[in-house]
């Protein structure tokens, strides 16, 4: 059969339906083992499942975010080539299981995701933390700073609103190195709600507040994720803005081999992600923003949303999938 060829001047509409399955295969692969407290065969199992399902698409892509350098990842490492090189050279962020501890206690929020952008458009982060701020779409830009103490930022939020401190929702991850920031919110008078993982989702929540009840996230994860979540919210028009942790020589050193020439650099969403994108993530375990893949009889479900830059278009696709011999 000939290759499908896809046209090579951007991010065609083709590919927003063609990454779902993407992200399905590798959330069907991960659920098999949920709740089995086998964290890395689950992410195994959605990379190798991933990893063969972009084989299939039609790019030319490279991996830019994956699961680690060359000498550490054997699968989906930074730089790999994915695709049938028929289609346009594109950039890949994947993280075929973001929430590995969700998946291993079968707790919520766990997502197979994965984000592609024209050629040399996503920041080639390192595997090392960032600090994040982000909130959804409508307010003025930069309202909120990476840089301000956290009540002023709950405060302008706040305002800008037209409601209280109190009716504003921060999302933080629950770590011991956020005691001061949750306290701050807290004293502004916002409420915060805590996650034990999950910040790409943690992020999207901001892009809708009134479904989610999520105003802004705050706190230090992964940059990989940051620069996933970057690419949701360019698609759904949030803001953002992100600052590398770098605190030691091995790091700078990583950053520097990456391309980072600036480690102190406060990148905003179009630092991140350079033009136009999509965005997709499938359910894994249950969770706020997706249903996790549900195992019957005779099908597969799957949750999936989608999401183009282009045209902000965004697409929750529940899949029934009855070959399952493909799975
Ligand atoms: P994994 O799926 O790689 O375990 O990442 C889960 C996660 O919670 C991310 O969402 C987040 O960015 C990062 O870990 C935070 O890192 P840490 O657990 O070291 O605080």
């Amino acid at each position: 059969m000939a290759p499908v060829t896809i046209r090579p001047s951007s991010i065609d509409r083709v590919l927003a339906i063609e990454i779902v399955r993407v992200t399905e295969r590798a959330a069907v692969a991960a659920a098999r083992l949920r709740g089995r407290g086998v964290e890395k065969k689950s992410d195994q199992a959605a990379v190798d499942a991933m990893r063969r399902e972009l084989a299939r698409l039609p790019i030319d892509g490279t991996v830019v975010i994956g699961e680690g350098e060359m000498d550490e990842a054997p699968m989906l490492f930074i730089g790999e080539k994915v695709g049938t090189k028929f289609g346009p050279n594109v950039d890949i962020a994947v993280d075929p299981l973001e929430g590995t501890t969700l998946c291993a206690k079968n707790m919520p929020g766990a997502i197979a995701t994965l984000a592609m952008a024209d050629e040399g458009a996503l920041l080639h982060a390192p595997d090392i933390y960032m600090d994040k701020i982000a909130i959804g779409p409508g307010y003025p830009r930069n309202l909120v700073d990476l840089d301000a103490p956290a009540d002023k930022n709950i405060l302008a939020l706040a305002k800008a609103k037209g409601v209280k401190p109190e009716a504003i929702t921060a999302m933080i991850l629950d770590r011991p190195r956020h005691a001061d920031l949750i306290a701050a919110v807290r004293k502004a008078g916002a409420a915060v709600s805590l996650i034990t993982d999950g910040d790409v989702a943690g992020v999207i929540h901001t892009g809708d507040p009134d479904r989610t009840g999520i105003d802004i996230y705050l706190g230090i994860g992964g940059a990989p994720e940051g620069v996933l979540s970057a690419a949701a919210l360019r698609c759904i028009g949030g803001q953002m803005q992100a600052r590398l942790v770098i605190d030691t020589d091995e790091k700078r050193e990583r950053a520097t081999k990456m391309g980072i020439k600036d480690p102190r650099k406060k990148y905003q969403i179009e630092d991140m992600v350079r033009g136009d994108c999509l965005f997709a993530a499938t359910g894994v375990t249950d969770g706020r923003m997706l249903h996790g893949v549900e195992f019957h009889k005779d099908t597969i479900w799957t949750e999936t949303v989608v999401m183009r830059s282009t045209t902000g278009t965004v697409r929750w696709i529940r899949a029934e999938h009855r070959q399952l011999d493909k799975f």
